[in-house]
């Protein structure tokens, strides 16, 4: 939620800031800015609208500095607009801040602050911010000692930087919460919302950790605690690429990252697979694997996409490991005084490792000694390094809002995770190994889903006018039937409903009528008879309906409009092959909207706020 760039060093600065924003844009896209000192005087220009409108009115100044920060927004607090867009002044226009998170106790400090005669300007939280620093510099602190007295004062969540003109030589930044990393260059530094921003620059960077600040020059940084006690910091190295983070020719993130999943796929599963033993080698469960196969019961926790992934989970260590599993929305269980100790394995999943719900579950979890372990995509994430141990699914970056190729990678995780503390109970070796050839075969499954296309573009046409959608399916497939139905909503604006199949008849079948379509993931599997009465049930009612179906299945054809033939593979792994046709029939049907897929109105790829 909100992207923060900023660059210290011997260059021009506004580039790098536009091109990180542009880079940061999915993590919020309605209003952008920037602040740079021009012979060290501040200037803020800010714009209402997407990165590219701020671009067209910055590149006629043909501005240069070697110092700014930038700011993409997602709004909580005010509308977006030219005034609530970051960066925020002081009155006197001497110091400029761009802020991601929520400050929780704003209303009180603002009415302190106008108190002390501060006038405010946007409706941001903010804001309050810049001027707290400044009353702290007004009574004679330096910019470092101002930012770290004021953030004793903040209530809630905060990634910020400050750039102040008395003091040119450095960019202040600190984090709570919302996550910010440092990126080392030479003779400059970088800082950023996350490593996308400034991976053309450096690959080598530093993560800050909650309650931290740092003051960046252009040839060293020192990070303090909120508490002013010196830390040192390690240096990483990342590998993410910059052609990883390009869209390589295709319309749109999405598409390119639903095609790009035979490979993301293979990825998550590259090195795991010991075909031999039946199992799963995963190096970051490796010291928690008895403890984790011995537990009483597993929780998954986890929101939106990711939660669809731990309803799969769910199924597949109930029926393989055989340990209760339950599944819960991390913002659900963080409020809710959940009782859970340390006989229980608490997962998170989340492919930005960043989500404030999930990390907040987190933490509640570790606090009452459960083991708690992370599935993550985003390496280095917050989650991922608060986790106890965990597991990343190596999906690559994802930049496309509605998440497609995690939520397979994370499936495929979740298999391996299955396969290892099953084969460690009961599951026989020759169980294990038919799932690991199975999962084997999945890449090349999926390739051949991905040949019907065309096929499914054409089903978009004739259904991108429906104002209402039902997706159901069983077993494996009910979650696949509710992550359908997410991925028709966040990018057609279609309301879509997901549901048990069987649950069909107690509520939803009052909507059918001929204007309402159905999709029923209805492979060959042990439901198969079920379901297919259920479609009858649909037809009867006038309904229109897609199946997506296994490939061996020639008499669902006569009950449906459209059928959608994928290839078998075992119930468990399903789901990984019957989502793909409904990413892409999402997908199609939004591009016929003329809708923006990958930046969809009022969402943002990381939700850093609760
Ligand atoms: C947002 C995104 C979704 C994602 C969810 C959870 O709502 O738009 O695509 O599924 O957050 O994100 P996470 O990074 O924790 O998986």
């Amino acid at each position: 939620m909100c992207g923060i760039v900023g660059y210290i060093g011997e260059n021009n600065c506004v580039p790098v800031l536009i091109n990180g924003l542009k880079r940061l844009e999915y993590r919020g896209y309605d209003s952008a800015g920037i602040g740079i000192l021009i012979d060290n005087h501040p200037l803020v220009i800010k714009n209402k609208g997407k990165v590219s409108e701020l671009q067209s009115k910055i590149e006629k100044l043909k501005l240069s500095s070697p110092i700014g920060i930038g700011h993409t927004r997602w709004a909580t607090h005010g509308e977006p607009n030219e005034i609530n867009a970051h960066p925020h002044c002081n009155g006197d226009k001497s110091l400029f801040l761009i802020h991601n998170g929520i400050i929780e106790n704003f209303e009180t400090l603002k009415k302190g602050l106008q108190q002390l005669g501060y006038t405010f300007l946007s409706e941001t939280d903010s804001e309050v911010l810049v001027h707290l620093i400044d009353s702290f510099l007004k009574r004679g602190n330096n910019l470092f000692k101002s930012v770290r007295m004021a953030l004793t004062e903040v209530e809630g969540t905060y990634g910020i930087a400050v750039v102040y003109e008395g003091e040119p030589d450095k960019i202040v930044a600190a984090r709570k919460g919302s996550p910010l990393v440092i990126g080392i260059g030479d003779n400059e530094h970088f800082i950023a919302s996350d490593v996308s921003a400034i991976i053309a620059h450096t690959s080598q960077v530093v993560y800050l950790d909650d309650g931290e600040l740092v003051e960046v020059y252009k040839d060293h940084f020192c990070a303090k605690t909120i508490a002013d006690a010196d830390i040192e910091k390690e240096v990483f190295e990342i590998t993410t690429t910059l052609e990883e983070i390009d869209r390589g020719g295709y319309p749109h993130f999405m598409l390119k990252e639903i095609i790009e999943q035979p490979e993301s796929v293979f990825n998550s599963m590259r090195g795991r697979i010991l075909l031999e033993q039946g199992t799963a080698k995963l190096g970051g469960l490796e010291l928690v694997a008895d403890r984790l196969a011995n537990s009483k019961r597993i929780i998954i926790s986890a929101c939106g996409t990711s939660w669809h992934a731990a309803l799969v989970g769910e199924y597949m260590f109930e029926q393989f490991a055989r340990i209760p599993t339950e599944v819960e929305y991390a913002s659900e269980f963080r409020y809710r005084n959940p009782i859970v100790g340390s006989e229980d394995a608490i997962f998170f999943i989340s492919q930005s490792g960043e989500t404030a719900d999930t990390l907040a579950a987190l933490k509640e979890a570790k606090n009452r000694g459960a083991l708690s372990l992370g599935i993550c995509n985003v390496v280095g994430s917050t989650i991922a390094r608060e986790s106890q141990a965990g597991v990343y699914i190596h999906a690559g970056p994802e930049i496309g809002v509605a998440s497609t190729k995690a939520f397979t990678s994370q499936l495929v995780v979740l298999a391996l995770i299955t396969l290892l503390i099953a084969r460690k109970k009961t599951m026989s070796l020759v169980d294990g190994k038919n799932i690991a050839l199975e999962l084997e075969k999945i890449p090349e499954k999926i390739k051949q889903i991905l040949k019907l296309n065309e096929h499914i573009e054409n089903i978009a046409e004739e259904f991108k006018n429906a104002t209402n959608f039902l997706y159901l399916g069983r077993g494996y497939n009910f979650p696949v039937a509710l992550e359908g139905a997410l991925k028709l909503k966040e990018i057609s604006y279609i309301h879509a409903e997901g549901y048990p199949a069987a649950e069909m008849k107690h509520g939803p079948i009052a909507l059918i009528d001929k204007n309402m379509p159905a999709i029923f993931i209805a492979p060959k599997d042990s439901t198969y008879d079920k379901i297919i009465s259920n479609i009858q049930e649909v037809k009867a009612r006038k309904g229109r309906i897609i199946a997506v179906a296994s490939e061996s299945d020639d008499t669902i054809d006569k009950l449906v409009d459209y059928t959608i033939k994928i290839p078998d593979t075992i119930r468990m792994l399903m789901p990984i092959l019957s989502v793909i046709p409904l990413q892409l029939l999402a997908y199609h049907i939004a591009v016929k909207k003329g809708l923006n897929v990958d930046q969809p109105r009022n969402l943002a790829k990381s939700v850093t706020v609760e």
